[in-house]
């Protein structure tokens, strides 16, 4: 359990200040961790889908351009990874112009931004064969096989972690068997008043210095034209990931213990993992792959059993 102060946070966001400057400096943390970025946005679920839907066609021209930056680098690649999908307010405007044979993966650290987000991708995705993987993990420990997803993509999801971005970039080219898209705000091309407040807000920096120094290859950086605040320009990053055993699986289950490869397989309503003997629960069709949502059950264990697993 969370030992922030999720009443307060309450207040503070019905009040209109930032939530997560109110946590960091009520618990005396000097960046956004985990914890503080689940609670902060998992207040807000609901108001992206919410607000997209007031500036819809915005919203579409948006998610149309970054398809445009995205499919030249899907090269026959046939699974897309969203990470910090929110509440697939961009990926499901975006899905309406990939391959109808492509699988999305999205997940993002709040259940609940995930659960009101189904609704809108049933709404606003018209690409219906498109197949949709949903999961709540956070990007320091993605639950995803190495080299599970073709190409993975963002927007402004990597923003707030400011502190972490080396482990989450590594965890990221992990996965990652073709190329990275990132739609992340760039410090480095920020005016000084941007910078002053992306550093206030403790926003990353320096993403292509972090890229190369794990070994990925910066193919380009550009400014995005429609970016949604001056102080916060969106760059779209376009990285290809160390090139070290890249080799694309080709399985159905891409689910592993977060931040591993080690396998996860289905029992009743939970993805156990045998190698760990922990089991990760699934709430309305969401699986929790979070380390700190495991459970501990070595009974399930087949060799515990001479008889297999004890009903
Ligand atoms: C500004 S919102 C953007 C959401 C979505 N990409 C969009 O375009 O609407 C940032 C999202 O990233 C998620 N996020 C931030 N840090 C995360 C982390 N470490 N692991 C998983 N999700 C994270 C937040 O929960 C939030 O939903």
């Amino acid at each position: 359990m969370s030992q922030l102060d999720v009443k307060g946070a309450m207040s503070a966001y019905a009040d209109g200040q930032n939530v997560m400057d109110y946590l960091r400096h009520k618990h005396g943390i000097d960046h956004n961790n985990s914890e503080i970025i689940e609670l902060s946005y998992d207040l807000q679920a609901g108001s992206y889908a919410k607000s997209t839907e007031l500036h819809i066609q915005e919203r579409m021209d948006y998610a149309k351009l970054m398809s445009e930056y995205i499919r030249p680098h899907l090269n026959g690649a046939t699974s897309l990874l969203d990470v910090g999908t929110g509440e697939l307010s961009t990926i499901s405007l975006l899905a309406n112009h990939l391959d109808e044979n492509t699988s999305v993966f999205a997940f993002d650290i709040s259940w609940s931004r995930l659960f009101k987000g189904q609704k809108f991708w049933n709404k606003w995705n018209k690409n219906k064969t498109l197949e949709l993987n949903l999961f709540v993990a956070d990007m320091k420990e993605i639950p995803l096989l190495d080299n599970s997803v073709d190409v993975v993509t963002s927007n402004h999801a990597i923003e707030p972690n400011g502190e972490c971005l080396k482990q989450i970039l590594s965890e990221i080219f992990r996965v990652c068997s073709q190329v990275c898209v990132l739609f992340e705000p760039s410090f480095e091309l920020n005016s000084a008043e941007g910078k002053a407040r992306m550093a206030k807000h403790g926003y990353i920096r320096n993403l292509q210095r972090e890229s190369e120094a794990l070994g990925g290859t910066v193919l380009s950086i550009e400014l995005f034209p429609l970016t949604h605040s001056k102080l916060n320009p969106t760059a779209c990053y376009v990285i290809a990931p160390p090139k070290h055993s890249k080799m694309s699986i080709n399985s159905r289950n891409h689910f592993s213990a977060p931040g591993t490869n080690l396998p996860l397989t289905p029992i009743d309503n939970f993805l156990y993992s045998e190698d760990m003997a922990v089991a990760f629960p699934i709430l309305k069709n969401i699986p929790l792959l979070r380390s700190e949502k495991a459970i501990l059950a070595t009974a399930l264990l087949a060799d515990r059993d001479p008889e297999g697993v004890s009903e």
